[in-house]
């Protein structure tokens, strides 16, 4: 009874899994440190989180790519997956799991529930006769081609024409559209519940869930030639990633429903409409909210692909402009449900204007200011004034905006609110002008407003750390808190900050970077 009272609330938060299909780009990037943003922020509200990320290691497209570099497909994968876990540690992921669509317990798992579906009448044995996109993996009549082309991606499709396991989508239709009707939030942004609606609109077919044509996937129990269809494959891996289906299951109790499935827009229809279906189909609780966020676009504004050799390296960004300035960029630069372009030009302002001037510079004066007038200790006497509770009241409000817009995921807007913390100290250096204060030695009221100051920046420190966690952690270490476990609750209180603390001075946070630094690096 009392271990259950202690028990705190959980949070489950998954990204795609993603196709090893190539190296890593920054449109993975982008998903993976949006939900490592939230995974942080939930766990300094004392949540329990479960951030789950992986790789989608079966289908056509991955034993194409296989053979093409002269590899069986499990030591191409080996290889590739492996990159992606490097990424995540370069840009400072804190996945609790990482799930690989090979591994046994999944691929048994995946058995168990296309054995169970099939039992219960919901996946029944026909023949498949229509179009297939192996670079989306997907299925398309003839009417949903655009200009003969596949709808999603552009690129051609082949036909096929395959005995196949089905799965009764019709069946759930109405169910998913009262799913709509009842949880309003369920898929996020509105737009794309939207474009949802419309598509169901237009009538649920069954799906095709095996295929014949290749083997390399998990192959149907009871029929060992047919192969589970990629999609149903990876669907299922954000329970069986927590044991559903494998005897031990007590991770799927504590974390199952979802909290949040991130996803990118052109995979909504998956994670909305057929995702849903299963999970009904096997009794099982629904996510709570299934958000589509953009694509970060070529220069030229097309979708970057690898053919076409416009897509970025996330490791070269690092390089370039650090981890977490990386991190901030692409949080910062567009909302979350919007497609954005990427361009080094905007990647330097930003790194420049926001980071190196308005923040590393707001560090670096303020830290200069306490080792020059106070050798690092501030005097204890301080003489506060009305006009201070300026800051004060504007960092209240702050938080619970922050709250606000991080419970939204709208991050951009989350850290728009903090910049403006950053701006109001720096002019109210400007106003208070502690150089003249320190000329006029009035000590008491240069104390306080030198005070104010650095307990602004023990403020954004706490609220930036889930974005830039190195970084946070420079200034709250300057500001002698390096000891301090960083809790949430300690962003909401003002005063915190011991008035005898030793500040230090760090060294310079952002040096500002010029146009032709580095240009090598990606
Ligand atoms: N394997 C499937 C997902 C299965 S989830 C059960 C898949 N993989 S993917 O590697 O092709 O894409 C993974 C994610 O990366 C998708 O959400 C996709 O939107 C995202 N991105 C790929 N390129 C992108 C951009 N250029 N910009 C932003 N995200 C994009 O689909």
């Amino acid at each position: 009874m009392v271990e259950n009272l202690m028990q705190r609330e959980t949070f489950y938060i998954t990204t795609p899994i993603y196709y090893p299909s190539g190296e890593p780009h920054i449109g993975h990037a982008y998903c993976t440190v949006a939900a490592d943003v939230v995974a942080r922020y939930k766990r300094l509200k004392g949540f329990d989180v479960m951030f789950l990320t992986g790789t989608d290691e079966h289908g056509q497209k991955i034993e194409t790519v296989a053979k093409e570099n002269n590899l069986t497909p499990k030591a191409y994968v080996d290889l590739v997956s492996l990159r992606f876990k490097k990424l995540w540690r370069a840009l400072g992921i804190t996945n609790d799991r990482f799930i690989r669509t090979t591994n046994d317990f999944h691929k048994k798992a995946v058995q168990r529930i296309f054995t169970k579906l099939y039992d219960k009448g919901d996946i029944y044995k026909s023949i498949y006769k229509g179009w297939y996109c192996t670079p989306c993996e997907s299925f398309w009549t003839e009417s949903q081609l655009v200009s003969s082309k596949c709808p999603d991606c552009k690129r051609d499709v082949h036909w096929s024409e395959e005995e196949a396991y089905f799965f009764k989508l019709s069946k759930y239709q109405d169910d998913i559209l009262s799913l709509y009707e009842k949880r309003p939030d369920f898929i996020q942004p509105q737009s794309r519940m939207n474009e949802m609606k419309a598509f169901i609109g237009g009538g649920l077919q069954d799906i095709c869930v095996s295929r014949t044509s290749f083997s390399w996937g998990v192959s149907v129990p009871f029929d060992k030639k047919h192969v589970v269809y990629v999609w149903l494959d990876a669907l299922t891996n954000y329970i069986t990633a927590l044991g559903y289906a494998s005897g031990n299951d007590a991770d799927f109790r504590k974390f199952w429903p979802a909290d949040a499935h991130f996803v990118g827009k052109e995979i909504v229809r998956f994670h909305c409409v057929i995702w849903p279906a299963i999970l009904i189909a096997l009794d099982l609780p629904l996510p709570k909210r299934i958000y589509g966020h953009g694509w970060w676009l070529a220069d030229d504004s097309s979708k970057m692909s690898k053919s076409k050799g416009n897509v970025v390296d996330p490791f070269g960004l690092c390089l370039r402009y650090g981890v977490d300035a990386v991190r901030y960029f692409l949080l910062r630069e567009v909302p979350f449900g919007s497609d954005g372009v990427f361009s080094h030009e905007a990647a330097l302002k930003r790194f420049n204007s926001d980071l190196a001037n308005d923040l590393g510079n707001l560090v670096s004066r303020s830290l200069a200011m306490v080792q020059k007038y106070f050798s690092g200790k501030l005097s204890e006497q301080q003489e506060f004034l009305e006009s201070d509770c300026k800051l004060k009241n504007f960092a209240g409000e702050l938080c619970l905006k922050f709250e606000k817009y991080m419970d939204d995921f709208q991050f951009s807007l989350a850290l728009t609110e903090v910049w403006k913390l950053v701006s109001l100290c720096n002019r109210y250096i400007e106003e208070t002008a502690p150089w003249t204060l320190a000329k006029d030695k009035k000590k008491a009221r240069l104390s306080a407003v030198l005070y104010n100051v650095c307990e602004s920046l023990r403020i954004v420190s706490i609220l930036i750390s889930v974005f830039m966690p190195k970084s946070a952690a420079q200034i709250l270490s300057c500001l002698d808190l390096e000891d301090e476990p960083i809790k949430w609750e300690d962003a909401k209180t003002w005063g915190l900050l011991p008035k005898n603390s030793n500040i230090m001075e760090g060294g310079v946070l952002f040096p500002r970077i010029f146009p032709k630094d580095n240009l090598g690096a990606d």
